[in-house]
């Protein structure tokens, strides 16, 4: 069996433990909000704006979780403390935050101990994300636009980061559908480019940096990443309005994300970007990057996957 710690609605649970009741507006409606936030060096990286956006989220959805920001980040550092001595100290994780408004009212007898708010924090050790993704910072992402769009700030509002996520999951099936490993980058209701299931987009064209302007978009904690670095590197930085044919024009096209930090595009819409490599302006920002969280998480990627059989092979005799 696993050996992680899960805080749980109050309690710190076996992984295997955590479970979400059927009957949880989660389920229902995709009525929870979640968060996901990285290490390096096993330290947290920007916890408190990934808190600061969750609750944001919790606001708008009108979900009390009972926690008070301090709380919440006591908490997460607590749960993080417990699951560190399950891995090896070169182990780098990922936090997760879900919350939801709980079981639904109409359920209660169900729950002879009372309901109220589902809070879950787990850790995950980054070594299944980031093995399995290590070849992409060497042969770079596919984006193509699939006919799914996101929503707009007047429907669901795209800066609260929700599980209610089917619009994603149609454009990621549109999207393998348009070549194996694609990636769909969405249009918004007006035909601008907005962001990818999970992360936003930058165009580099003579040297300028543009990323769609803050509305149809999650505000991406390491889009803002992107934004400081470039200031201290001096790359000018836009946000405005992009459509296809900007995105054509562009020398260079890259995600960015919290798990991978920055990624670049080898091709948009089956058209070669640049000569399909990283160009200048992402290199400088990743290496920035690097410096930024004192880690080159990039060789740490390629580290990953090759331990990634044996990591595995040992995750199931412990589960046998
Ligand atoms: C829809 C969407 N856009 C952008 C991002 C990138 O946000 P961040 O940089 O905070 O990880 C995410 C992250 O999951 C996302 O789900």
């Amino acid at each position: 069996m696993s050996r992680r710690t899960v805080y749980f609605s109050g309690k710190f649970v076996p992984e295997t433990e955590a479970r979400v009741s059927i009957f949880d507006s989660a389920l229902m409606f995709g009525d929870m909000a979640f968060e996901m936030t990285r290490t390096y060096n096993r330290k947290p990286f920007k916890l408190r704006e990934h808190l600061e956006r969750l609750y944001g989220s919790l606001k708008l959805m009108e979900i009390h979780c009972g926690l008070s920001i301090d709380e919440m980040e006591r908490l997460t550092l607590e749960t993080l403390e417990r699951n560190l001595p399950t891995e090896s100290e070169d182990m780098d994780w990922q936090i997760m935050h879900d919350v939801s408004r709980g079981p639904m009212e109409i359920y209660r007898t169900s729950f002879p101990e009372g309901i109220g708010p589902t809070v879950s924090i787990n850790c995950w050790p980054q070594i299944t994300h980031m093995g399995g993704f290590a070849s992409k910072y060497v042969s770079g992402v596919s984006l193509v636009i699939p006919a799914q769009q996101t929503l707009s700030a007047h429907q669901v509002d795209p800066k609260a980061k929700t599980r209610s996520r089917l619009h994603y999951q149609m454009a990621n099936l549109q999207a393998a559908r348009m070549g194996a490993g694609s990636w769909p980058l969405l249009l918004d209701v007006d035909g601008f480019l907005s962001e990818g299931p999970g992360w936003n987009v930058f165009l580099v064209r003579d040297g300028v940096l543009y990323t769609p302007e803050p509305r149809n978009i999650l505000l991406g904690v390491s889009r803002r990443t992107i934004f400081d670095l470039a200031k201290q590197l001096k790359i000018p930085v836009q946000e405005t309005n992009l459509g296809r044919y900007e995105a054509l024009q562009a020398d260079e096209i890259f995600c960015s994300a919290t798990s991978y930090g920055l990624v670049h595009a080898a091709t948009f819409e089956g058209q070669k970007i640049g000569d399909g490599g990283a160009g200048p302006v992402f290199r400088r920002l990743l290496e920035e990057w690097k410096t930024l969280v004192g880690v080159d998480f990039v060789a740490q990627a390629h580290d990953y996957a090759a331990r990634l059989p044996a990591w595995l092979a040992q995750q199931s005799s412990l589960n046998r």
